[in-house]
């Protein structure tokens, strides 16, 4: 099944399908897990409120493990996920859409991996499913590459932080694409990030960031996202093997 792993202000997708069921799931992880089973395309796809229920935890306190292990139960082997993120190019404007191939992680204190007890070395080389990314970037007008920062948050970032991650090869910043994506990876599940901008990145805008600016701008994206992730969808197979799914082969001490 395909799953959908929705961030903030993408309710508007839950609210343009019907729901088909909705699944309470216990995990190891952490209980009472809430899932759309919606229709997308005559697709069954199972959607997550990555911040739970109303939008109430916040990017740092977010449970991925729970939410990934939740998705693995119900069968879930190809992850589209949204993510909400300012923009660190003047190229790149509130509004638009990037499809991330690649993130480098400045996050800590996370539980960022599913192996504590065992010896597991997941290549990451490439973290984002080739196909997945193939079915979003012929899907709408959107900037196919770029770096995503991953900050741990909640607070936005400094000047110096901006200065330093657009030095690095930053393309876009934000607080929850890791360890969401490994933990995708380490259940060999295809996963792909749908960036939304929603502002430019603070030092960028010649004003304060605020929180209604991403709202708003997440507000006047979601048609074309909503468009965007469906016609992904259309697109992918889920019987479709490809290397996301031997990823553990040769991972294992
Ligand atoms: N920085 C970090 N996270 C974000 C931003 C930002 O500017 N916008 C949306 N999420």
């Amino acid at each position: 099944m395909i799953g959908l792993i929705g961030g903030t202000g993408t309710k508007s997708i839950l609210d343009n399908y019907d729901t088909i069921e909705t699944k309470t799931i216990d995990t190891k992880y952490g209980k009472s897990l809430e899932i759309s089973i919606i229709e997308v395309e005559s697709k069954k796809v199972a959607y997550m409120p990555r911040h739970s229920k109303g939008h109430s935890v916040p990017p740092h306190k977010i449970n991925y493990r729970a939410n990934i292990e939740a998705l693995d139960m119900l069968g879930v082997n190809k992850v589209f996920a949204t993510n909400a993120v300012g923009s660190l190019d003047t190229n790149i404007k509130p509004g638009d859409i990037l499809i991330a191939d690649n993130f480098i992680d400045f996050t800590h204190g996370r539980n960022n991996t599913f192996f504590d007890e065992e010896v597991v070395h997941i290549d990451a080389t490439k973290p984002f499913c080739d196909d997945l990314r193939s079915n979003l970037t012929s899907s709408g007008d959107v900037h196919p590459y770029g770096v995503y920062i991953s900050t741990q948050g909640p607070r936005f970032e400094t000047k110096a932080e901006i200065d330093f991650y657009r030095l690095i090869g930053g393309k876009v910043v934000g607080m929850t694409l890791t360890p969401e994506v490994i933990l995708a990876r380490e259940k060999q599940m295809c996963y792909a990030s749908v960036c939304v901008i929603s502002n430019y990145a603070a030092s960028i805008s010649p004003t304060k960031l605020t929180i209604s600016e991403v709202s708003e701008a997440m507000d006047e994206a979601s048609e074309r996202l909503i468009n965007l992730i469906a016609s992904a969808i259309k697109k992918t197979d889920t019987d479709y093997v490809c290397e996301c799914q031997s990823i553990l082969d040769d991972a294992i001490i």
